[in-house]
């Protein structure tokens, strides 16, 4: 399932970001890309080691842990400490599948990545072309979201960012090891999460229903999370 995750950061926060990048020491896009996809890669990217990286990556992580439907949508256990693109024009990057065991940066520790995201830090009128393209059972879907909202997909899914004819483009991408491996699983789990809150929405917490509802959603947590 693919989400769309407003308001991960305040428009403050885009504009800090923004300004910072701004004077960055850009570098090719394929330093970070397995051997395949660095055919179809030209883009720009921030170093993993600059100080930059660590400074914004710290930011997008504390965003996004405190963000209540990215917990929802994600279950995350781990999340890769964000990095940092752009395309400027006529640069893409071509249908290509990320990689399904990543390194955590500075450490020995590997992680699977069961979610790939994709923080906008442009808004939609800055830039023509470059929308990321997921591809799933039901087709292609386009997207191209206003600066400081987030997209999370299945990172089984062949995906593209398409050639920009205008302007530049900026965004983070992460990737999430989820407590919940199987995107079925997932889903059903944030579509009974969902009912839960509307439930409590409609009816005090002592509903009796709101309970035991509640009590089934942990303990499918129990019988399928991965730790
Ligand atoms: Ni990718």
């Amino acid at each position: 399932m693919i989400h769309h995750i407003p308001n991960v950061l305040s428009k403050e926060q885009v504009a800090e970001f923004r300004q910072l990048m701004a004077t960055a020491n850009w570098v090719g896009g394929k330093v970070t890309a397995g051997t395949l996809s660095a055919s179809v890669k030209q883009n720009q990217q921030l170093s993993e080691n600059d100080p930059l990286t660590h400074h914004l990556s710290e930011l997008v992580i504390q965003a996004i842990w405190k963000n209540p439907v990215f917990q929802a949508a994600a279950l995350p256990h781990q999340i890769i400490p964000p990095l940092f693109n752009r395309y400027d024009e006529h640069e893409s990057f071509g249908f290509h599948v990320d990689n399904s065991i990543r390194l955590i940066r500075g450490t020995s520790q590997q992680m699977r990545t069961d979610l790939s995201c994709t923080l906008f830090l442009s808004e939609p009128e800055e830039y023509d072309g470059g929308d990321l393209v997921i591809e799933d059972t039901y087709g292609y879907h386009e997207v191209k979201l206003p600066a400081g909202d987030v997209v999370l997909y299945p990172a089984t899914s062949l995906h593209e960012v398409s050639s920009i004819t205008r302007g530049t483009r900026f965004a983070s991408f992460f990737w999430v090891q989820s407590l919940i491996r199987d995107d079925q699983k997932r889903h059903l789990l944030f579509n009974l999460d969902e009912s839960i809150r509307q439930l409590r929405k409609d009816h005090d917490d002592a509903y009796p229903e709101v309970m035991k509802l509640t009590n089934i959603y942990h303990n499918l947590i129990r019988m399928w999370s991965e730790l």
